[in-house]
């Protein structure tokens, strides 16, 4: 590739956006600028005076400022479109090469950077994970990084077991916060890369309105296409594209049930439906603390769509213990059990034992009576401050039996009818507050036990609601 070929590309997209291309002045323009030169020099070399050529250059920054959403200015247009086209132009005297990553990456793995300045950490990260011989583009800037991932073998055989064999496209992986969903995926995406030909990461933290959403991953595909495709569907038709959309869980509302869509971000269900109905040799990671029933629906009709609940780490939450230097090896497992080998859980009370006791596990454990919750209460809050006002009800109830309920019997105390709890039941499931218990003939619910100490913990100062 050269300045010619990033000049076409900007060129495509500009068409895309607005149905017209560059013309020749702009091509220029920009072209010169993307050589370093000054517009001394384009006036000079294109026959204009000095000043029509700034006043074209205002216009044409301007211009490109509305087809990327970004300030494009003289000083920083080169930097953008590179980091846009996931390239980088390599200066050799006044003719320039652009170098697209995949040929200064020994593994032929092509990382897009969001600012240049994160080349080396991310080349760093792509060396140390063991990639083939196969070209893969790959976007994981906007990922957060892990130091360590222990365990979770079973998780990512089955996830690979859907997505390289069974061509599964649609799979949301949910579960509470902090339980490991977005280290899962990435540990995943480490194994699997070298098997797609695109693989991005997008947290939906900042809410995208769905069209911007697919802006910019058409943005993303098109590096490796001559012309943009009308639509992410012929992307996934024609490359084999892997995209992780994180904390989706932000585009439901909160205040109802579990996976009810925000007015403006309906279309994301469609989007989500289309995906796992139509045929295409991609796959989309949903991650989310709540799983929206629609997809609970597609699941049992359609055999490319699976769902994944992610629970606690088990034995291997002991490497998280070890890795913090905690002591009484012989008291782990208990520790472990009453918080649910929650990673995230398991990293605030490990913090708290050498706090507190030094490390020394058996001190913490050595009240029976009372659990201890510390900064996990913020974890916490903030699903019970999702709910709707009858989960939140039906979760002060939970809250005070002392066995799991058979929800088939009239329950007092609860002023529901009897579809309405099972319809609140349903939805607290699929937030992953109310489990069920398995029971050969009959299913019983019951709050996790960490959720029910806080409550109860709480009653006395804040009730809910
Ligand atoms: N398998 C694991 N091994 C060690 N630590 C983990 C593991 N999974 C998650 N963690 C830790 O738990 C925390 C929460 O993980 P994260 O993936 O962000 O959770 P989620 O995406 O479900 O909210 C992180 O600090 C991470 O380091
Ligand atoms: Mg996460």
């Amino acid at each position: 590739m050269d300045v010619k070929e990033l000049s076409k590309w900007t060129d495509e997209q500009v068409f895309a956006k607005t149905g017209q291309h560059l013309d020749s002045l702009q091509k220029s323009i920009l072209e010169s600028v993307l050589q370093r030169q000054n517009f001394h020099k384009i006036a000079g070399n294109n026959g204009y005076s000095y000043d029509h050529v700034k006043k074209e250059g205002a216009k044409l920054w301007k211009l490109l400022s509305d087809v990327f959403s970004e300030e494009i200015e003289q000083k920083n247009v080169r930097s953008i479109l590179e980091n846009k086209a996931g390239s980088t132009i390599y200066s050799f005297g006044d003719s320039s090469l652009i170098i697209s990553n995949h040929n200064i990456n020994k593994n032929h793995i092509n990382i897009c950077r969001e600012n240049s300045q994160y080349l080396e950490d991310i080349e760093t990260r792509s060396r140390s994970t063991q990639y083939e011989n196969k070209s893969s583009i790959i976007e994981l800037t906007k990922a957060p990084e892990f130091n360590y991932t222990y365990g979770r073998n079973s998780e990512i055989s089955t996830l690979k077991e859907w997505i390289l064999e069974n061509q599964t496209r649609l799979i949301i992986i949910y579960g509470l916060s902090g339980i490991g969903k977005t280290a899962l995926t990435l540990k995943l995406i480490s194994e699997i890369n070298t098997q797609f030909d695109y693989i991005i990461y997008r947290s939906l933290e900042d809410l995208p309105k769905l069209i911007n959403l697919k802006d910019e991953l058409k943005q993303f595909f098109s590096q490796s296409h001559a012309t943009l495709l009308p639509e992410i569907i012929d992307y996934f038709r024609s490359s084999r594209c892997l995209v992780i959309l994180d904390d989706v869980q932000n585009i439901f509302n909160p205040g109802n049930l579990a996976g009810q869509y925000l007015t403006e971000y309906k279309d994301y269900s469609k989007f989500f439906q289309q995906i796992a109905t139509l045929s295409h040799q991609s796959s989309l990671i949903l991650i989310s603390w709540e799983k929206p029933g629609e997809i609970e629906a597609l699941e049992k009709e359609n055999k490319y769509t699976r769902s994944l609940q992610l629970q606690g780490l088990g034995e291997e939450a002991k490497e998280i213990l070890r890795q913090k230097d905690l002591q009484d090896e012989e008291k782990w497992d208990e520790l472990i059990t009453l918080y649910q080998s929650h990673p995230a859980w398991l990293n605030i009370i490990s913090s708290t034992i050498i706090e507190l006791f030094n490390g020394r596990v058996s001190l913490f454990l050595t009240d029976k009576n009372e659990f201890f919750l510390g900064d996990i209460e913020t974890y916490l809050e903030s699903h019970l401050e999702r709910l709707s006002e009858l989960e939140k009800n039906a979760i002060n109830w939970l809250s005070h039996q002392d066995e799991p309920i058979d929800i088939s019997q009239k329950t007092a105390n609860m002023e529901v009818s009897q579809a309405k709890l099972m319809h609140i039941i349903q939805s607290l499931t699929r937030r992953c507050l109310v489990e069920k218990v398995p029971r050969k003939e009959l299913a019983k619910f019951q709050l996790n036990s960490i959720f029910k100490a806080h409550i109860n913990s709480n009653f006395a100062v804040k009730k809910y609601p």
